[in-house]
């Protein structure tokens, strides 16, 4: 992806990839999207594919594979012990990322499984920017809590900052002086920081962190998940780095993590999982558990096609060209939005667009679910399907009352090279017409609540009839339109 220059003097994105495949898609008229809405829930992780349009749940498993990943796919060599294909792909992630050890897992969270069940003890804390959904399910599991020490602009809804992403060096300080180092299982990094809106980290803070880590003696983890995206911001916000290589950013980075895990259903965009390390100690320990909740040390529970498709998708990450298109686009639909007056997370960061649902519905009281309730509206305007990130991605506190998230976003994902700049332009429209008619929306009740991770399969139901408003003012507007 580039921007090009036009002759009106804008810079427009500009896909360096054409298109050799493609899926039909099917945009349902606004009243059976509404209906299709009322059967799933109003969770859109319930929808069926079929009834989708645009699908910006999530880029996990769904970016854009290459003809040279099919192409590998056809190579992998299927053995239970010792297959090439590990091989291939431990030399890969070692030349990459620099680390001695490679260890397979089926996707990301099944790392975090295995790092939390080294690392966590019960009564301790793990330190990180931000957590992830499953990650502190994983810790928690373990008896461990979890402790947030971003910095105060990264849960700044709008900012200017371009790290948002990063620790507070102070916090960290603070922290390891109240706890102990002893009562500190780990420190985390996440790249790309997923739930305040794909923010990333600098390589500055990196740096930091993980030298006063050394310093005490405390593991320090990074995960790489949505590495892709940072490393397209430390190149082209972070001074120092404006001629380096991809590859010699990812190397330094490796070479200052103790443990290094992503899930490649995001970075190498195929489907798997890595732990990287270079400590022995370390190393064994995990090791023991990978057959245990795996597959076999040589494949973890992945498919060698997977993993052939792994490698070569690692390898191409290290191309400007192939890992900007995200943050591009991301920025594209954010400028339209932002023109229109609809709030989105700023500045634009990786992942996808987040729209700010506190002010998008400001009308909503927060236990009614506002991300929740836009996320279902927006679908029923537009076929497009977004995920929320808000009090419906957290877990009820231990007396059963909610714990309001910090920040109410509806996310908006972009996977790797997916869509045309046209369907982020029709996005951008019909989420300006809810802006316009946001009034109509109202809030979202449980009618089934999972007690863990219950975004996934909860089913709700609205306050009133808005969905229908919704629909008879959308008809209004667009007559016969889709
Ligand atoms: N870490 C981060 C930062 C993630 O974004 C994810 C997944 C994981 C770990 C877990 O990896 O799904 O392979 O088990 N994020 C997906 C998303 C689910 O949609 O953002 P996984």
């Amino acid at each position: 992806m580039s921007k090009i220059k036009f002759l009106s003097g804008e810079n427009i994105p500009l896909e360096m990839h054409k298109v050799r495949m493609v899926q039909k898609l099917n945009l349902l008229p606004v009243e059976e999207r509404a209906q299709k809405m009322e059967e799933a829930g109003y969770n859109t992780f319930l929808l069926k594919n079929r009834d989708v349009f645009l699908d910006m749940l999530t880029d996990s498993g769904v970016n854009a594979m290459s003809e040279n990943q099919y192409a590998a796919m056809m190579q992998a060599d299927d053995s239970y012990a010792g297959s090439e294909t590990f091989y291939r792909l431990e030399k890969v992630l070692q030349e990459t990322f620099g680390l001695k050890y490679f260890l397979p897992a089926h996707q990301g969270r099944a790392c975090e499984n295995i790092i939390a069940r080294t690392l966590v003890t019960p009564g301790s804390v793990a330190l990180m920017n931000y957590h992830f959904t499953t990650t502190k399910a994983h810790i928690t599991l373990c008896g461990g809590t979890v402790e947030e020490i971003i910095g105060d602009e990264g849960l700044k809804v709008q900012s200017s900052a371009p790290f948002k992403g990063d620790i507070d060096l102070d916090k960290l300080n603070e922290a390891i002086k109240r706890l102990g180092k002893d009562k500190i299982s780990f420190v985390r990094i996440e790249a790309g920081t997923n739930l305040v809106g794909g923010q990333p980290v600098s390589m500055k803070n990196i740096r930091e962190v993980s030298r006063i880590c050394r310093g005490e003696g405390i593991p320090l983890v990074f995960d790489a998940s949505l590495l892709a995206d940072n490393l397209y911001f430390i190149k082209t916000r972070e001074e120092e780095f404006k001629n380096a290589e991809i590859i010699d950013i990812a190397r330094e980075i490796g070479s200052l993590s103790d443990i290094f895990y992503f899930s490649a259903r995001k970075l190498g965009a195929a489907r798997g999982g890595a732990i990287l390390t270079s400590d022995d100690k370390l190393h064994t320990r995990m090791l023991e558990l990978v057959p245990l909740f795996e597959g076999f040390i040589t494949y973890g529970g992945m498919s060698v096609r997977e993993m052939e498709a792994i490698a070569v998708g690692i390898r191409e990450t290290m191309d400007i060209e192939v890992i900007s298109q995200t943050p591009i686009f991301v920025e594209a639909l954010a400028k339209e939005l932002i023109a229109k007056g609809v709030p989105v997370v700023t500045p634009p960061g990786g992942l996808g667009c987040h729209v700010d649902a506190s002010r998008f519905c400001d009308h909503i009281p927060q236990e009614q679910y506002i991300a929740g309730s836009l996320n279902a509206a927006i679908f029923i305007a537009s076929g497009v399907r977004g995920m929320e990130r808000g009090t419906m991605s957290e877990q009820r506190n231990e007396d059963g009352s909610e714990r309001m998230a910090e920040m109410e976003l509806v996310r908006l994902a972009i996977p790797k090279r997916v869509f045309t700049l046209s369907q982020i332009k029709y996005t951008a429209d019909r989420i300006s017409w809810l802006f316009e008619n946001r009034r109509l929306i109202g809030g979202l009740k449980f009618v089934q609540e999972p007690s863990v991770l219950r975004f996934f399969f909860g089913r709700l139901q609205p306050f009133g009839n808005w969905p229908d408003l919704l629909v008879k003012q959308f008809r209004k507007d667009f007559g016969e339109s889709l």
